[in-house]
């Protein structure tokens, strides 16, 4: 961007002295050519004065000219021809990777998010949320431990910062614009710009950390098979299929979102963060790319995530919050877990000090 204002501000006085700079530099053997090439344009210049095509489609050829300012690609005004999946003609790299960006990524993401959180909306309305069977037992079991919890939240809402930044950054010219005004939405998106940054390493810490506490019990196991056969099943009638700690849903989006796609947006991020690295034009468009498309499934699974750990299932929340579950939950929900804590193999039987019986459930 910073080359192609400069290249506005001072077109003719700056491709004037570039384009003899990169003859005189040019080893013997090739000068004459380029030397041709720069006479040819005096000439044009006095025949056609105000045309300089050939000028600007030396410009665009993406060939690399005379610049005094070291760095990869720092010589190319304009990044050569490309194309993005879906588009028919070329066009310089940066044209198109803006019109994917501004076009199938920014209208498809957008109608797929929509379209994800109406479905959720209408299932609790027309199913509601899951309780328990039986009443709580008033015995607690622990579900989480301290770092467990400070990993979740952490991450969780680092997260939410970011996902409520980014959608500004991504879709606010076409949604927020038109309602704010200039003004007003240039603040607020270099406001979220900013904090974007800026929670993005708490994020990626809090990421590492959750990955590291939350793996082992994300490993296949006993009933994981069994469960994705019974799950649309159980999310209707409310018969659930046994599972350990976690159960392959709560894997699925382990392994697909938390460190899939979370690693992706992070390694992605880091990349378009710290541009000093030499990399080139092509690999941000690429990042970016990679990065919004992974942010907008990630988002669409976190939809589903938030909503079981809060109005979905009863209790799930609570579990978090306080680090502690009724047994009647554990039972119902995992029972393999609940057996292997009542037959001693997992040390859960004691909560933390000060933790309260469950507020008896409704039925
Ligand atoms: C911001 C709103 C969020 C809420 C309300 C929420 C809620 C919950 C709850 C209630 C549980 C416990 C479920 C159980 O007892 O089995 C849980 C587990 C978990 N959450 Fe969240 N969560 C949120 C965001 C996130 C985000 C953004 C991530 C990842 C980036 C995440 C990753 C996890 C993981 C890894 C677990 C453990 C289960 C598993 O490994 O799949 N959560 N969450």
């Amino acid at each position: 961007m910073r080359t192609i204002s400069r290249l506005t501000a001072g077109t003719a006085l700056a491709l004037a002295l570039a384009l003899p700079a990169a003859a005189q530099q040019a080893p013997a053997e090739p000068a004459a050519p380029q030397q041709a090439a720069a006479k040819a344009q005096q000439e044009r210049a006095r025949e056609q004065p105000g045309n300089n095509a050939p000028v600007w489609r030396e410009v665009r050829s993406g060939q690399p000219n005379y610049t005094s300012i070291p760095g990869r690609e720092t010589g190319v005004l304009i990044q050569p021809q490309a194309r993005f999946p879906g588009q028919e003609a070329m066009s310089t790299a940066g044209e198109a990777w803006r019109n994917f960006r501004n076009g199938p990524v920014t209208f498809y993401g957008g109608w797929l998010l929509v379209l994800v959180a109406a479905a959720i909306a209408a299932f609790y309305f027309a199913r509601g949320p899951l309780m328990l069977h039986d009443k709580p037992t008033g015995r607690l079991i622990q579900r989480f431990s301290v770092l467990e919890r400070w990993a979740h939240w952490t991450t969780a809402i680092a997260f939410v910062i970011m996902v409520v930044t980014g959608l500004i950054i991504l879709f606010g010219k076409h949604l927020l614009l038109p309602v704010l005004g200039y003004t007003l939405f240039s603040w607020l998106t270099a406001l979220s710009k900013n904090l974007h940054n800026f929670v993005a390493p708490l994020f990626i810490v809090g990421l590492v950390v959750m990955i590291l506490v939350y793996i082992k019990d994300n490993l296949p196991g006993k009933g994981d098979l069994a469960w994705f056969g019974g799950a649309l099943a159980m999310f209707w009638s409310g018969k659930h299929v046994p599972s350990g700690r976690f159960n392959a849903g709560e894997k699925a989006y382990f392994w697909v979102g938390v460190v899939a796609l979370c690693i992706a947006l992070s390694v992605t991020g880091v990349i378009m963060l710290f541009p000093n690295f030499e990399q080139l034009r092509t690999t941000m468009q690429q990042m970016n790319v990679i990065h919004s498309l992974s942010a907008i499934v990630m988002m669409v699974l976190a939809m589903g995530h938030i909503y079981v750990g809060t109005i979905g299932v009863e209790g799930a929340y609570r579990n978090m919050r306080d680090g502690v579950t009724d047994e009647t939950w554990a039972k119902e929900h995992h029972r393999y877990w609940y057996d292997e804590v009542k037959a001693g193999g997992v040390d859960a039987t004691a909560p933390p000090p000060g933790a309260q019986a469950p507020v008896q459930a409704q039925h």
